[in-house]
Formats: C-alpha cells, structure tokens, sequence
C-alpha cells in the first residue's frame, strides 16, 4: 500500500505518522527527515538543501527525486510506504507517478490534513524536537520534559522561526496546494480535519483510509 500524507507545514503529519505506519506496517518515509539526517551528518545532499530548508524553500526537484529513487529501492519499502512531506511540487508527482505506473504501482489514498493557518503558526512556533531521535514536542501542547528519553537534547527546529515559518505556508500556498487538485482529479484525496487533539485526529484518520477505530 502506498499512503501520501499531504497537508501545510504543521498539521501533524510527523505526529500522525506513527500511527498509520504501526497500524498498516509500513515504513514511514519522510523527505523532510531523510534531509535533517544528511545535513546531521555533513553529506552533500546535506550541504546542498541547508540553505533551502533554514529559509523555509524547497529543495530542488531533481535532488528530492534522487533521494527518493533511493530510499523506496531499500528492501523495506518493497510491500508499500507512508510519504511524508513527498510529492510537493507537481513535477515531482507528475515523475513519481511515471515511476510507479512503469512497476506497475500507483498510489492508493492520499490523505489531506486540513487546520487553519493561525494554528498552524502557534505550533510551529512551538514545537521543540529532539536532536537525537526527532521526537516532537510543543511548549504548550505536550510539553517536553527537560531531556529526551532517548537522552538527546530538546531544540527548536532551525527553519521554525517566525520568518521561515511564514515562508513555508506561503511556498505551501504557491507550490504544494495545487497538488489537492492533481489528487482530487484522481479520485485519491481523502480530506482529514486535522484541528483536534492527536488522538482525534488519529481515529478520523483511520475512518479515511477504512480502518477499524
Ligand atoms: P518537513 O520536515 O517535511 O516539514 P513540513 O512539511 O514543513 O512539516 P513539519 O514537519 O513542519 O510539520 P508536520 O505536519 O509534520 O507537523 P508535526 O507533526 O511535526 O520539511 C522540512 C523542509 O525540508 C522543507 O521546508 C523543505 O525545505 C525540505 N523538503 C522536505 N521535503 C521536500 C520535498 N518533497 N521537496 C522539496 N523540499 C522538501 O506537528 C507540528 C507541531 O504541532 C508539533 O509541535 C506537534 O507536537 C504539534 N501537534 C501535532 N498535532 C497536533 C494536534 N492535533 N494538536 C495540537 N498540536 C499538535
């Protein structure tokens, strides 16, 4: 099974994730993460999208596209994925699309989170990650505690200040919501009101794709 999570800067595509991935066995691929990793580890894909991802754009294309081709050839990608964070361009859903269709695959549900901008802002600006294993917090929502449990420290992300942050939703607005109606015209959007608590937003999400609640 193949799942795109679609949906702004956010609106618990990260948080949600898990969930989904637990419950349909699937690997949780996001390009987001798969770029932090690089950057972490100083490789040049790393180096290439640092600029891109502090200021809030995107990454270019053909670098998105190499590193997906790498990363669904990994054995445990074999039998379906979660994307997160991929496609968000249309050229990047016009080329994946081809290569599913020349494997014969296609996507199955692309589930669209919906909240709105000013909420969005307010968890941005307070979400806190850990630097070790990613987990994500929020200062007000599900405060962190003053270390990780894995150990590792809590920080702001880099590209979750007030000016990137607004970026985002705006390279979102111009970039990535045409692909709502790329999905829709496919029969493959499942719309999710994401503005409720996670454990909400978890059930209606399952309603979506037809899974027991
Ligand atoms: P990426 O990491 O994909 O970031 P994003 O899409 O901006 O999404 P976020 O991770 O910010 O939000 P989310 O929806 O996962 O929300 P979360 O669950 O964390 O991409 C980062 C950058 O990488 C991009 O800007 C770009 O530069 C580059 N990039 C990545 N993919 C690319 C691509 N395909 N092409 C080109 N460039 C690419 O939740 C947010 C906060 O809200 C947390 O604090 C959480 O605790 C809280 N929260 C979650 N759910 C709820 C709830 N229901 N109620 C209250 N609080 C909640």
């Amino acid at each position: 099974m193949i799942i795109v999570l679609l949906g702004p800067p956010g609106t618990g595509k990260g948080t949600q994730a898990k969930a989904i991935t637990t419950r349909h066995r699937l690997p949780h691929v996001s390009t987001g993460d798969i770029l932090r990793k690089n950057l972490a580890d100083g490789s040049e894909l790393g180096l290439e999208a640092k600029a891109y991802m502090e200021k809030g754009e995107l990454v270019p294309d053909h670098l998105i596209l190499r590193l997906i081709d790498s990363r669904l050839s990994e054995p445990d990608a074999s039998g379906g994925c979660l994307l997160d964070g991929f496609p968000r361009t249309r050229v990047q859903a016009e080329a994946f699309d081809g290569d599913l269709s020349a494997k014969g695959l296609s996507i199955d549900h692309v589930l669209l989170l919906e909240v709105a901008s000013e909420a969005l802002i307010k968890r941005l600006s307070g979400r806190r990650v850990c630097e070790t294993c990613g987990k994500s917090y929020h200062v007000d929502f599900n405060p962190p505690p003053a270390e990780c449990h894995c150990g590792g420290a809590i920080v702001q992300r880099p590209d979750d200040t007030e000016e990137a942050i607004k970026n985002r939703l705006k390279v979102y607005q111009e970039l990535t919501k045409p692909l709502v109606d790329y999905y829709e015209a496919k029969g493959l959007l499942r719309r999710v009101d994401g503005d409720a608590t996670p454990q909400e937003v978890e059930k209606r999400i399952a309603r979506a794709l037809g899974d027991p609640v």
